[in-house]
């Protein structure tokens, strides 16, 4: 049956890269025969000037009924001034919460021609292959209770609550698991369990599922701030990191910028039935108009939806390899640009992908 991919572009260089994303795509359609289909919907603040709400319900809808969500970025100076509760960023948000998407994945990897580019010494960071599996539904960002109160004494605290259920905290194991199985089949729990009665019970569950159903994946276990440590110490000791929303918030990030280049990096969110992709850049309103920005991070990000939601590893793999021989001739968008190589435009570097 038809696969059907729900394709949000969103704002500032969001239409640009994503076109570039689209080509691969309808490449695949027309040429090779993959059996998708393709529709466009707003969202963000493009979606704010044509309906007035950075998800309309035509787009959920959209969304809701596709395979596979393939986003841009949202957001931007133009729509700063709203308030927070009509935000373009409230359309993703919306988003993530009506798919169910709780798996957020970050691939971690150095191309070796772009090594110069990381902030650490080559020889840490060549080889560098980690996937960062957050969870994204849970944790202190969502749990009950949570404010500002006023204290006797007049003064003021604040409060959040951490909860993972044990259901919560299962789903994502086995995520991260069934990702390592496709690795070099390592799982690294981070927590904070010597501090947090909710962490304690993060290792137990992951440490049970571990030795139930995955007796194949070697798991270790690391609290949160020797993990910080390690990220940078020695990289290359990371396959699959699982951990919660908070601890993958700071460490994905982190991880991410091993790699030295944020128009690479592509992301997965995954729920039970949904899938969404997206580069993990922002909208980069900077640059937005000039046909510069870096397709790279969103054309991978097709690649793991072809990988996750659409069932075609072969294409997901060709397309990586396609990306790294590009790069091996030399192509570089401004941000990864080096002496010796050839700076090219956002078009330029998508053909480039596609005829490789
Ligand atoms: P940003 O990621 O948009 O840009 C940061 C810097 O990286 C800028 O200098 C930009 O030019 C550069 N950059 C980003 N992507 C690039 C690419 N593909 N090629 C070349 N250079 C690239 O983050 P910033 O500036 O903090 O946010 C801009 C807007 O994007 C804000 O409205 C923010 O809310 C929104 N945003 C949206 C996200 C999303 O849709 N998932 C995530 C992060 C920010
Ligand atoms: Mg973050």
């Amino acid at each position: 049956m038809s696969k059907k991919i729900a394709v949000l572009p969103g704002d500032g260089i969001g239409p640009e890269i994503v076109a570039e994303a689209v080509k691969v795509l309808a490449y695949l359609r027309d040429e090779q025969g993959l059996d998708i289909s393709m529709a466009e919907a707003p969202v963000g603040g493009a979606a704010i000037d044509a309906t007035g709400v950075p998800l309309p319900d035509s787009t959920l809808q959209l969304a809701l009924n596709a395979d596979a969500v393939l986003l841009g970025a949202v957001g931007g100076p133009k729509w700063e001034p709203l308030p927070h509760a009509v935000r373009p960023e409230r359309g993703l948000l919306g988003l993530r919460k009506r798919l169910d998407l709780f798996a957020n994945l970050r691939p971690a990897t150095v191309y070796p021609q772009l090594v110069a580019a990381s902030p650490l010494k080559p020889e840490l960071v060549s080889g560098i292959d980690i996937l960062v599996v957050r969870e994204l539904t849970g944790d202190i960002y969502f749990g009950e209770p949570r404010g500002v109160e006023r204290l006797p004494d007049g003064s003021r605290r604040g409060y959040n609550t951490m909860v993972y259920s044990e259901a919560e905290i299962a789903r994502i194991a086995h995520v991260a698991f069934k990702a390592a199985r496709g690795r070099q089949k390592k799982v690294c729990s981070v927590d904070k369990a010597n501090v947090l009665e909710t962490t304690e019970l993060w290792r137990e569950v992951v440490t049970e599922i571990g030795r139930r159903d995955y007796p194949d994946v070697e798991l270790s276990h690391m609290y949160v701030d020797n993990a910080a440590m390690q990220l940078i110490r020695w990289p290359r000791q990371f396959d699959v990191i699982v951990t919660g929303n908070i601890f993958g918030d700071i460490l994905s990030d982190e991880a991410s910028q091993l790699t030295g280049s944020i128009g690479m990096l592509p992301s997965a969110s995954l729920g039970d039935k949904y899938g969404m992709y997206e580069p993990i850049h922002g909208s980069a309103p900077d640059i937005a108009g000039q046909g510069i920005a870096n397709p790279i991070a969103t054309i991978l990000s097709a690649a793991m939806m072809l990988r996750y939601s659409l069932n075609e590893p072969v294409w997901a793999e060709r397309i990586e390899a396609a990306v790294s021989r590009v790069l091996d001739q030399g192509l570089r968008t401004p941000d990864i640009y080096a002496e010796g190589t050839r700076k090219v435009g956002t078009a330029e570097m998508g053909d480039a992908i596609l005829a490789a």
